[in-house]
């Protein structure tokens, strides 16, 4: 296989863009599609003040080294979530979050769970009995909460994150199969902040295929944390990506066409908010600020009025 463009060994075939390339034009080519993603989306400019989540792994790392090289200036934040699950999960993705940042000369903020909160997400999701002892909900919950957090407290004019075209179309299949019309017409490129306390969130990586990235990743030399979370197996998202992997074997950009239809099919108009949203019943949360479809605590402040009852459920239990 030859690369398209200069007729050197190519590296990577990209059946689904017809797109066979070598090292050095594959490399030129990520983040140029990236930039392209940016532009038609209309994401951020290079005058803006982005954030990104970084969580150590190929995507979110992949993503600061070629924001970098397309000259936009990007902080990080990686949030500690206490997981080990034998193999020092979150102590090793930390790690190499720390050194790609200092490695650049980039400022990252850490927020650890424990240190802020008393309580890692595996110890809260306990505590408070929720997802069935898997902590996968409460750790969504939690770092949509303090990525929120910070990227409005500190003056982020966007947030941004890793997620892949994969990522995209595993969580669109997901909310397909239930037809939760308020999750869909929230899920694409952008959400912009058009609630009171809600930061502006996006996604650079929508169209880029997670086969591609890992290739990006390792082409680049990027030091990241290649083993899945601990929780992650067994997950109904790494089931949807199987099957949708499936599909793509035998229909080379598939995925791409789901995910592409349906931004479609989004903006013209197909999808509607609830009828809740549709009252304009969005509260904001007496304890954090942030906005939240109950009437006083958000789904993440409740979980600590949660586990504070059951604490006090325990002390008195051992009285
Ligand atoms: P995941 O939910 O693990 O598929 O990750 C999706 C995206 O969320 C990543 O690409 C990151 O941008 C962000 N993310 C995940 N985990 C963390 C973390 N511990 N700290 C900061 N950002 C994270
Ligand atoms: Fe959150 Fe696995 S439980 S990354
Ligand atoms: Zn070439
Ligand atoms: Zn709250």
């Amino acid at each position: 296989m030859r690369c398209l463009k200069c007729g050197e060994k190519a590296v990577i075939n990209m059946r689904q863009h017809k797109l066979a390339l070598c090292k050095s034009h594959f490399l030129d080519w990520v983040p140029e599609q990236v930039e392209r993603t940016i532009k038609r989306y209309r994401m951020f400019t290079r005058h803006d003040h982005l954030l990104l989540a970084v969580s150590g792994g190929k995507d979110s790392l992949s993503l600061w080294d070629i924001l970098l090289r397309l000259g936009y200036s990007v902080d990080g934040l990686y949030i500690g979530l206490g997981i080990d699950g034998g193999v020092k999960y979150s102590a090793n993705s930390h790690e190499f979050a720390l050194v790609f940042a200092k490695e650049h000369n980039l400022l990252l903020h850490v927020k650890d769970i424990k240190a802020e909160y008393g309580e890692t997400v595996p110890e809260l999701t306990i505590r408070t009995h929720r997802g069935r002892y898997k902590p996968c909900s409460v750790c969504g919950l939690t770092k949509r909460h303090v990525m929120n957090q910070l990227a409005r407290s500190q003056g982020y004019n966007a947030l941004l994150t890793g997620h892949n075209l994969d990522d995209e179309a595993a969580i669109l299949f997901g909310n397909t199969l239930s037809w939760v019309g308020s999750y869909l017409i929230r899920q694409g490129p952008v959400l912009e902040a058009d609630r009171p306390g809600l930061a502006r969130k996006v996604k650079p990586l929508c169209r880029i295929y997670e086969r591609e990235m890992a290739a990006y990743a390792l082409l680049r030399g990027i030091p990241y944390i290649q083993v899945e979370c601990p929780h992650a197996e067994g997950s109904t998202s790494i089931y949807h990506k199987e099957i949708l992997n499936k599909l793509e074997a035998d229909r080379p950009g598939a995925k791409l066409s789901f995910y592409l239809s349906f931004l479609h099919a989004r903006r013209d108009g197909l999808f509607s908010p609830s009828a809740d949203e549709r009252a304009g019943m969005v509260h904001i949360c007496s304890n954090c600020g942030q906005p939240t479809s109950a009437p006083e605590l958000c789904a993440f402040c409740r979980m600590f009025v949660a586990a504070e009852e059951h604490l006090d459920s325990n002390q008195l239990d051992g009285l």
